[in-house]
């Protein structure tokens, strides 16, 4: 095999009470990208299309990832890749992460897989590391290994898949504005008070639970976020009007997803999804701000071949 495409899905990070540590995966959107293989060695990123983003390797998510992952084995060839953007960067669904595990999940499959998917997510990680200055997981996980997962610890390192109940469905509504990772990383507070640390541990514990044991009611008491969301909500117009509308038509629970400006709702069945996503989008329909919604099943499989 000399050329490998795939579609590298949009996901979720945070889950409300899982800052950097929880993600998941959405099949409704995502880039598409073409690996390659070329007789010289190293990495070249010889075509973008959709956004304006640096084609140098060194300054590329995809490029700094696959040059993490060749520092670590001895190919007798390079790679090429190209990269349809479907993902606007600052969107708040791992656009960054999805270039970033496309390019490894690509490159391994064209070595014949010497790595696992889980030293996968190291090295797309370097990506992240690249776009925020911050090598968080949550994204690039999901992208690589599907579903729900959960980094158990970044020192060492050490990332789970997580089982996702069959009835649910994630709605995002993406209001047109743009937030940085790394602006929105900068208004956290370092320290947090006790209280709110065994209220997040508690939540994200028991959303855990309910994610194996498929209690819905248990997921939809578990999404909230003590500590995160009050920091970063400011940065989203609307933002609380968007979740108490779609906690009215049904969802179990919303958020901020990942750094934002997108807001995700989880629900049960794909109806109250849709109803949800309308709910939401009525609310920038009245403030005036462009958005576009989608609603998705949960991808269990992460990046897919084309
Ligand atoms: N956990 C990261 C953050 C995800 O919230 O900053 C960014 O997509």
């Amino acid at each position: 095999m000399n050329e490998i495409k795939l579609f590298c899905p949009a996901t979720i990070a945070n889950v409300s009470c899982g800052f950097d540590v929880l993600g998941l995966c959405l099949d409704s959107t995502g880039d598409e990208m073409i690996v390659r293989k070329t007789p010289e060695k190293g990495v070249k990123i010889t075509k973008i299309i959709g956004q304006d983003l640096p084609l140098e390797t060194e300054k590329n998510v995809a490029g700094v990832a696959v040059l993490a992952m060749l520092k670590e084995i001895d190919s007798e060839f390079g790679f090429e890749i190209e990269i349809n953007k479907k993902i606007k960067p600052g969107s708040g669904i791992g656009s960054s992460a999805a270039s970033a595990a496309g390019a490894v999940f690509g490159v391994n499959k064209l070595l014949n897989k010497p790595f696992s998917k889980e030293k996968l997510v190291e090295f797309a990680m370097m990506g992240e590391a690249l776009a925020s200055g911050a090598p968080h997981a949550d994204n690039v996980a999901p992208a690589l290994l599907g579903g729900f997962t959960l980094v158990k610890g970044y020192e060492p390192f050490e990332v789970l898949k997580l089982q996702t109940p069959s009835e649910l469905f994630a709605t995002v509504i993406h209001p047109q504005i743009e937030v940085k990772t790394a602006d929105a990383r900068s208004v956290i507070k370092q320290n947090i008070p006790l209280k709110k640390a065994i209220m997040q541990w508690g939540n994200l514990a028991a959303l855990v639970s309910a994610l194996y044991t498929e209690d819905y009611d248990l997921l939809s008491r578990c999404l909230h976020d003590e500590i995160v969301e009050p920091m970063r909500s400011p940065l989203i117009p609307g933002f609380f009007k968007v979740k108490e509308a779609a906690k009215n038509a049904g969802a179990l629970g919303s958020g901020i997803s990942g750094s934002g400006p997108s807001i995700f709702a989880l629900s049960k069945g794909e109806a109250t999804a849709k109803k949800v996503a309308t709910a939401m989008a009525e609310i920038y329909k009245d403030f005036g701000v462009a958005y576009d919604t989608h609603v998705s099943t949960i991808n269990t499989e992460g990046i897919k071949i084309m």
